[in-house]
């Protein structure tokens, strides 16, 4: 329960974090809420304080002096370099794992070990500290008849650092990538090499307060670029939640068999997890798997979970820090949501910036339209582009057809230079059904 009204900062500056503010925003506990570093778009809805996230001193600084009272680190980066632990040494309560559990998603390999020590459904892998003896297993892997393999840098690597490979030439050009020129800088230091498996992929966010785990509602990325999910993977072009795939009974195995464990495999390693874990998970033909784990709210993900919350998402946040979590908390409501990433011509190339962006506020007179402002900056009274992925149009409706009709009617109305965006986003998902 919240006894007096907070003052609340969110550190980041992307749609997530849009999506998170505007959750926030509704919340009874809440005395102010300032974004750091947030965004030209995000700043039409609350303070932005020009911090560089990465900047831990800082915004522990900041948030000290502007009696911040609880933080919501969303991105991975801070949470990688400890940025809960150091708000608390500083007497913050913040939403987010500390370093230790951070490893999770900070090391590929921190995180394949610890599923293979607590027996938790994911690929085979081998793990590599030089490039001779990852080039000699690549070998000796197609030689002996396997048609793919998956090389995975072990450090953040702005989600560039996993490659399907699926030829012996595309999976030695990988590890020479990571290993002899460095691409990734020390994230590629060390590599994973994985086993390549099929089906379809779900996102799975959930609340956790070290003790309880209570999954939110499931969601469907699209990583290409591309329709027909063809093109370079890239941070994600749009999302529907829930995710047809992910029936009762396959969320009742993936509980038993790889939430709870994963939850107290990390109590048991020290390292208790809690905020928000995400469980990236493919469902084989032997049963879902751990594709990858993140710390953190996915992008876009958020964009169509968050809006489907019922629950207060302060008190949800506060509930997973305080170690007071219950499943009755979290309620999400019935219907779809959609969301379609609009991104600047190029992504995840290279791309041009400064475009005035025009039909926000139309968008959002569609309907149940929500924008989400992401690579977006001020010019004046006006907003320009300044990232790749531009804005997110998300959608809430009784069904996912209905939500993603309305999502792409809202991405009629925006207008920038050079602008593009996936057309098919859910019809995979609508083949399911
Ligand atoms: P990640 O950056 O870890 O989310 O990986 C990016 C994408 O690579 C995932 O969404 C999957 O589509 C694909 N991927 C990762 N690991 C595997 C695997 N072992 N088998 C097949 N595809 C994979
Ligand atoms: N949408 C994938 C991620 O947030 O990592």
């Amino acid at each position: 329960m919240i006894n007096c009204k907070l003052n609340v900062a969110v550190i980041g500056g992307g749609g997530r974090e849009h999506a998170v503010v505007k959750k926030l925003k509704c919340c009874a506990g809440l005395a102010s809420l300032t974004a750091i570093p947030g965004n030209g778009g995000i700043a039409r809805d609350v303070e932005c304080v020009d911090i560089d996230s990465l900047d831990v001193s800082s915004v522990v600084r900041y948030c000290r002096d502007a009696k911040i009272d609880y933080v919501v680190v969303t991105p991975d980066d801070p949470l990688a370099l400890g940025m809960v632990d150091s708000l608390g040494e500083a007497g913050i309560r913040a939403f987010g794992p500390v370093k230790a559990a951070a490893q999770l998603e900070s090391s590929k390999i921190f995180a394949k070990n610890l599923m293979k020590k607590y027996g938790i459904p994911t690929a085979d892998y081998e793990t590599f500290t030089d490039s001779a003896s990852a080039l000699k297993f690549v070998r000796e892997s197609f030689a002996s008849g396997k048609e793919a393999l998956v090389v995975k840098a072990d450090g953040l690597a702005l989600g560039k650092g996993v490659t399907v490979c699926m030829s012996r030439e595309e999976a030695e050009a990988a590890v020479c990538i990571a290993m002899d020129e460095k691409r990734f800088g020390k994230s590629g230091e060390r590599i994973v090499i994985e086993e390549y498996l099929t089906g379809p992929e779900v996102s799975v966010l959930s609340f956790c307060d070290g003790n309880t785990i209570v999954p939110m509602v499931s969601s469907m990325d699209h990583k290409r670029a591309l329709d027909n999910d063809e093109g370079p993977n890239t941070g994600g072009m749009g999302c529907i939640a829930p995710n047809p795939f992910y029936t009762p009974e396959i969320a009742e195995i993936c509980m038993e068999s790889i939430f709870i464990p994963t939850i107290e495999a990390l109590k048991k390693e020290a390292a208790p997890f809690k905020g928000c874990l995400y469980f990236g998970l493919m469902l084989t033909d032997s049963g879902p798997k751990v594709i990858e784990y993140n710390c953190r709210f996915g992008d876009p993900e958020a964009q169509v979970v968050l809006p489907l919350l019922e629950s207060d998402l302060l008190s949800l946040m506060l509930a997973c820090t305080d170690g007071s979590l219950t499943p009755e908390m979290v309620r999400f409501r019935d219907g779809a949501a959609a969301c379609v990433v609009v991104a600047s011509g190029g992504y995840p190339g290279e791309y041009k910036k400064c475009c005035p962006i025009g039909g926000i506020v139309s968008a959002e007179s569609t309907g149940s339209v929500q924008v989400y402002c992401a690579g977006v900056k001020k010019d004046g009274d006006a907003l320009v582009t300044s990232g790749g992925r531009v804005l997110c149009v998300s959608a809430v409706a009784a069904s996912l057809e209905q939500a993603l009709k309305t999502a792409y009617r809202g991405v009629e109305k925006i207008r920038f230079e050079n602008m593009h965006f996936r057309t098919d986003i859910g019809k995979r998902a609508l083949c399911a059904f």
